[in-house]
């Protein structure tokens, strides 16, 4: 057996039932995944570095944020703030500032992280990847949950295995976007070690966490 990670996607979550939820997974899952979004770079709005302390009220988890922003030093800034342990910047928008905020993460001892979007090849991350902490492969386009999984973007998760493999790099590998039962098999295939799991993956299952997690569990097995 292998271990993976798990990461709920907490802009997922059911707000009247905020506190049942984090504390029930406290001590089952391995990290917070929160989505921060811009309304510009997609077009919704999500979690935010407050939501990010509020979080932290009831748990001692890492928190790793997903940047889907445009303006990626102003929120990079914000995060090392409320001292974000993980902050994943969007690739497409990172020209010209990856360097400078990837050495600001790490000078405030958190991790860096890069995400790629459909779309976006692995080759964009080359200038940088031996300095990345977390490379994330969305499986859906940026924005909302509850989307159409896009099987093909599987093949980056192998090809990085590869290169890190071959190269020896250090970045952990996760993977967004209907992590769900219909899909579990292909994505065990392609072997991320950290899954985000959102609304059709756990939190949307049932209207209890706990009977959600057994019935994530069970699918899964
Ligand atoms: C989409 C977000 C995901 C989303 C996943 O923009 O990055 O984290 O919450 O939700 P599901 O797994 O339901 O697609
Ligand atoms: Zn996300």
């Amino acid at each position: 057996t292998r271990t993976i990670q798990l990461a709920p996607s907490l802009m997922t979550m059911d707000l009247d039932q905020f506190k049942e939820q984090i504390s029930f997974l406290n001590n089952k899952v391995n990290l917070y995944h929160i989505d921060i979004m811009d309304g510009h770079f997609v077009p919704n709005i999500s979690l935010s570095p407050w939501f990010i302390e509020q979080t932290r009220k009831i748990s001692d988890l890492p928190m790793s944020a997903h940047l889907m922003v445009t303006d990626a030093p102003f929120w990079v800034q914000q995060l090392i703030d409320v001292k974000c342990e993980m902050i994943c910047m969007p690739a497409e928008v990172s020209n010209g500032v990856a360097f400078r905020l990837i050495d600001q993460i790490h000078d405030a001892g958190l991790k860096a992280g890069m995400v790629i979007n459909p779309e976006t090849p692995v080759d964009t991350l080359l200038p940088y990847i031996d300095l990345l902490d977390k490379i994330t492969v969305m499986t859906v386009d940026p924005g909302f949950a509850g989307q159409r999984f896009l099987a093909g973007c599987l093949d980056k998760i192998t090809l990085l295995r590869q290169m890190r493999e071959e190269m020896g790099y250090g970045y952990e590998i996760e993977m967004d976007g209907s992590t769900n039962k219909a899909h579990w098999k292909m994505i065990a295939d392609s072997n991320p070690d950290v899954y985000v799991i959102g609304r059709s993956g756990l939190f949307g299952l049932t209207d209890n966490i706990e009977s959600s997690w057994q019935q994530m569990v069970s699918e899964y097995e």
